[in-house]
């Protein structure tokens, strides 16, 4: 099947790659010509574990252009994958969707089907419908089609490869049939509806996965307090199959390009028919407190940070990206700089984008350095690597043992163990801890 994308970001350059490793001839296009330079060099130009591999292997597939007529005149699909940003009012920015829109009525000559993945509001398909229809030069009929994407950033490849469903909105059975053929090779279950609710699907599936780990992190805030482990509790919590024991990580909080942004997107559309979806709004506001309560904890321990000597370890949003949008590191570090400390920084791939956003730090290149006369190292991105630090040499580079653990990934008594001072989230300290 002859498949285009429209967009290289992401979930463009996933689609491309998983439709033309199943065997479809795909093209890829992006208005931005370093992209695709980079593309057409055999380069990614995101770092995505995988992709670059899955992109190499079916190259002879792949081709690349700039622009949206080059699309629309190729694949009897069309995916469009461009950016939703947030506006100011928290409402999506459409103004890619539409200019696509635009630009597909204009050039299509003969019968497609545009298929939606970018995240947009309800309404939006035929919202792209009327925009096609207005433009176009060529009368030719088409349908536009909601498939929400559901992969995660860091495991891309695996999410697309091995997702729990393919939700593919239309109210047109031929339609259908054609995207089933295309996704068949991946065998997903498939679920049917029409566009306005898988719209709705994806809106709905981000908030109410940031609302589980925010719901979480509140329960990590009363664990402290009444000296219960939050580990423990979301794995007793997970167990009951109505709950699962997915996304009950309590930590600094979630970050990344669409938990915040889909949030604000759900509570602006609810505000706009109306409803207070007042839960969303709390969801948004403890992913706030996170980051908040972790200073106040590095501060108090540390009896202020004016002057210490900070290490921060991983600054990316999650691991196994070098995304850096809407990142944890990135309030905690400017509040510490703020307040005086100097802060040192390791993260193993996100350097090149963190350096734009993290200024006034210091950047180091091993974890041994990045410990060197430290007061404290802050754990903020979970990267595998740091399971294998070797925490007794790293303790002999500090000027004080301590350690901040700002997504469990350690245990205190293994911490203490060595000599380290260990706080972490939602996990209180055991009484006189610090004094054996
Ligand atoms: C999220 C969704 O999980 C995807 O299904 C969706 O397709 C994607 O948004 C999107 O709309 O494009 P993503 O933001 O890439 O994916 O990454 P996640 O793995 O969901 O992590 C989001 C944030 O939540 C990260 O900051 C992570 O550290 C945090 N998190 C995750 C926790 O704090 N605790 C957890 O238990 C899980």
């Amino acid at each position: 099947m002859r498949i285009s994308v429209i967009g290289a970001g992401y979930v463009g350059l996933v689609q491309t790659a998983i439709m033309a490793n199943i065997g479809h001839d795909v093209m890829c296009v992006d208005s931005d010509p370093e992209k695709i330079k980079k593309l057409k060099n055999g380069e990614c130009p995101i770092y995505e574990p995988e992709l670059q591999d899955m992109i190499e292997d079916a190259k002879a597939q792949i081709f690349y252009g700039n622009t949206v007529e080059q699309a629309a005149n190729w694949g009897e699909i069309v995916f469009v994958c461009v950016g939703t940003p947030e506006k100011e009012d928290g409402s999506p920015d459409l103004q890619y969707i539409d200019n696509v829109a635009k630009e597909i009525g204009e050039s299509m000559r003969e019968h497609i089907i545009v298929v939606n993945k970018s995240t947009v509001p309800p309404g939006t398909a035929h919202r792209v419908k009327e925009i096609i229809q207005k433009y176009q030069k060529f009368p030719t009929t088409f349908d536009v089609v909601s498939n929400p994407e559901f992969l995660r950033e860091g495991c891309a490849i695996h999410d697309a490869m091995n997702g729990d469903r393919i939700v593919i909105g239309t109210d047109n059975w031929k339609t259908a049939e054609k995207l089933i053929e295309a996704y068949q090779e991946l065998q997903t279950q498939v679920f049917l509806t029409d566009t306005i609710s898988a719209e709705m699907i994806k809106y709905a599936s981000n908030a109410f996965l940031a609302t589980k780990i925010s719901f979480i992190n509140a329960i990590a805030q009363i664990c402290e307090q009444v000296g219960a482990d939050v580990k423990e509790v979301a794995r007793g919590m997970g167990l009951d199959h109505r709950i699962g024991d997915k996304f009950l990580g309590a930590g600094i909080g979630w970050g990344g390009s669409c938990f915040g942004k889909d949030t604000s997107a759900l509570i602006h559309i609810a505000d706009q028919i109306g409803y207070d979806f007042k839960m969303l709004k709390a969801t948004k506001e403890i992913n706030e407190q996170m980051p908040k309560e972790f200073i106040q904890k590095i501060q108090t321990n540390l009896n202020g940070v004016n002057d210490k000597i900070i290490g921060v370890l991983g600054v990316a949003f999650k691991p196994d990206t070098d995304d850096m949008r809407d990142a944890r590191s990135i309030p905690i570090i400017q509040k510490l700089v703020k307040e005086g400390a100097i802060v040192k920084v390791y993260d193993p791939v996100a350097k090149h984008n963190a350096e734009k956003i993290l200024t006034n730090v210091q950047w180091t290149n091993t974890i041994e350095e990045l410990a060197e006369n430290t007061d404290a190292i802050l754990i903020i991105t979970e990267w595998k690597e740091f399971k294998d630090i070797k925490w007794r040499e790293i303790k002999q580079k500090m000027r004080n043992p301590r350690i901040f653990d700002g997504r469990n990934m350690f245990e205190e008594e293994e911490m203490k163990r060595i000599g380290y001072e260990y706080y972490s989230i939602g996990r209180p300290n055991k009484e006189g801890i610090h004094n054996q």
